[in-house]
């Protein structure tokens, strides 16, 4: 799968670790940065990543910030856009099951490598089960302060 990834500083070293061990699993990784410790704004990099799936040319994405909260605000705030902030892998497994999530969102300071890893496996091997959730996330789409 073609996967879209960015991180701030506060994930950049769990995104660098994701991203090679998506690639070792055969995906295809566009790494939208950050890549150093230094300071950045984490708006920048998840709608850039965001773009990326919004476009249709990434199946998904995921973004790593210091909680995973900032760079998920940013990510729902995109048009097509169904991002889900997992700290385990059964939330994970739901946000694709039910919510067709496109992309998953982690926080560094809250998990380990081997959680993230367990985490992402999970996201990327469920599928959206359709039926009476179809309807749901199709009203997702269609939520506007003006109706
Ligand atoms: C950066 O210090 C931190 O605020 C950021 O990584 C993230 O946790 C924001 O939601």
């Amino acid at each position: 799968m073609k996967i879209a990834i960015a991180a701030d500083h506060g994930g950049y070293e769990l995104k660098n670790r994701i991203a090679d061990y998506l690639i070792e699993l055969g995906h295809t990784v566009t790494d939208f940065g950050t890549n150093s410790a230094d300071s950045v704004d984490y708006p920048d990099y998840a709608f850039l990543a965001s773009k990326a799936v919004a476009d249709n040319s990434h199946e998904f994405g995921i973004l790593i910030c210091g909680s995973g909260i900032g760079m998920s605000i940013c990510a729902n705030k995109v048009k097509g856009i169904r991002c889900a902030l997992c700290s385990e892998p059964v939330s994970a497994r739901l946000s694709r099951q039910h919510n067709d999530a496109n992309m998953l969102a982690l926080g560094a300071r809250i998990i380990g490598v081997e959680m993230a890893k367990a985490i992402v496996d999970a996201f990327l091997n469920e599928k959206f089960e359709g039926g009476r959730h179809e309807k749901r996330v199709s009203k997702i789409e269609c939520c506007d302060i003006n109706s």
